[in-house]
């Protein structure tokens, strides 16, 4: 079944208030659809159908999920998405959004090593090795752009490091950031950052 930012929208705004913390995500969830059909308009490409994306991709936040297994956020939004009959792009978003380069180990935070004994380590490591679509490459670029605004790739990486500190595979994550964003650049055959002319009062 096919989903509209519509409806997508819908879906985000009804946690709006009913646990702690949901703010930040649907705001950032919406900031993120947004920017995301910016530049697809820009692309020519469906509009509706990244920006669908964009409202989703996180929507596994509104689960409790302390202590739950492996990338909680990222399975109970799939796990989520694909109960309500959702097509299988819908619900993928939800997991491939917090992997560049199709590496499991590609990722902004840590992970405990005993993960990988959980049975959905393996599931997400064969899951994102599918390529990326170009609508889910948006995706993980404007992850990269947005808090609650938008943010050029630097001062979102920074956002990432005050937050939640600096990893061993910081480092690469941050390289492959880089390149997603010149990726965009040659796409458009200027800086992306040209899309966005609210960037510069968000420094
Ligand atoms: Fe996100």
């Amino acid at each position: 079944m096919k989903l509209t930012s519509k409806e997508a929208l819908k879906l985000i705004e009804k946690e709006q208030g009913k646990k702690q913390g949901n703010e930040r995500w649907i705001n950032h969830s919406i900031c993120v659809g947004n920017a995301a059909s910016v530049i697809a308009k820009a692309l020519n490409l469906d509009e509706d159908f990244v920006k669908t994306l964009g409202y989703i991709h996180d929507i596994g936040k509104k689960f409790e999920y302390k202590e739950d297994g492996v990338f909680p956020h990222a399975i109970k939004g799939y796990e989520y998405i694909k109960s309500l009959g959702y097509d299988e792009v819908y619900a993928g978003i939800c997991i491939k959004h917090s992997f560049l380069n199709n590496d499991i180990d590609c990722i902004s935070n840590d992970r405990d090593e005993t993960d990988k004994q959980n049975p959905n380590y393996e599931f997400v490591k064969e899951y994102i090795k599918k390529e990326y679509s170009v609508y889910e490459k948006i995706i993980n670029l404007c992850d990269l752009m947005c808090t609650t605004k938008v943010l050029t790739v630097d001062k979102r990486m920074m956002d990432l490091l005050l937050r939640h500190g600096v990893f061993a595979k910081t480092h690469y994550h941050i390289e492959e950031t880089m390149k997603l964003k010149k990726y965009f650049d040659n796409l458009l055959g200027y800086n992306l950052y040209d899309l966005f002319p609210e960037i510069k009062n968000n420094l």
